[in-house]
């Protein structure tokens, strides 16, 4: 059965702590990596209702640094699905406490869903219904296919 894109979005908050962080003080980026990994897993396990594993990371963009205290907010949403995988945009954001965001990250992972046995199984549709939801999944075939050629080409 087809799905929504909010049937399996996803916002997730976190406020940093010193274990968060690098040596220069900031939001250590392998931290963030997790989270945008771990939300995006979420995302794909409500829309396919199965296990997924991650098959590819790709536009990680550090755009500004966060320190601790800072509030941190992760989005994911679906943007495109294949036959047994599916892409999920994961936009992150520092939250100043009286609510304002601006954008630290941006993620597109691609997982692919799993039976008991680890095998890829194919993933419900997704029923795009905005015009940006029917922009992201448009660009999300064209993102599709370069990946394809990116792993026929090795890199
Ligand atoms: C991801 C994986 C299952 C793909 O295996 P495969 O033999 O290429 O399988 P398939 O050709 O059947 O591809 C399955 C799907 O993955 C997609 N896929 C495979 N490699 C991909 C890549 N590098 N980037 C994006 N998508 C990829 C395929 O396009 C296909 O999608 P579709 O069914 O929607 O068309 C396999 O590479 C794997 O197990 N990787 C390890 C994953 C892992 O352990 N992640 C780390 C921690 S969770």
């Amino acid at each position: 059965m087809e799905k929504t894109v909010s049937e399996s979005r996803i916002e997730q908050v976190y406020q940093i702590r010193p274990e968060h962080l690098n040596g220069a003080g900031r939001l250590f980026g392998g931290k963030l990596m997790e989270w945008i990994d771990e939300l995006a897993a979420l995302v794909g396990i409500r829309h396919s209702q199965h296990n997924v594993i991650t098959a590819s990371v790709d536009n990680l963009r550090f755009i500004r640094g966060a320190y601790q205290s800072d509030l941190i907010v992760l989005i994911g949403r679906i943007t495109y699905v294949g036959n047994t995988s599916m892409e999920v945009r994961v936009d992150t954001y520092i939250e100043s406490f009286e609510g304002i965001r601006k954008p630290i990250n941006r993620a597109y992972l691609t997982l692919v869903a799993v039976d008991k046995a680890g095998n890829p199984v194919k993933v419900p549709g997704l029923i795009v219904q905005t015009e940006s939801e029917r922009a992201e999944w448009e660009a999300g075939i064209r993102r599709c296919s370069m990946r394809r050629q990116r792993k026929e080409e090795g890199f």
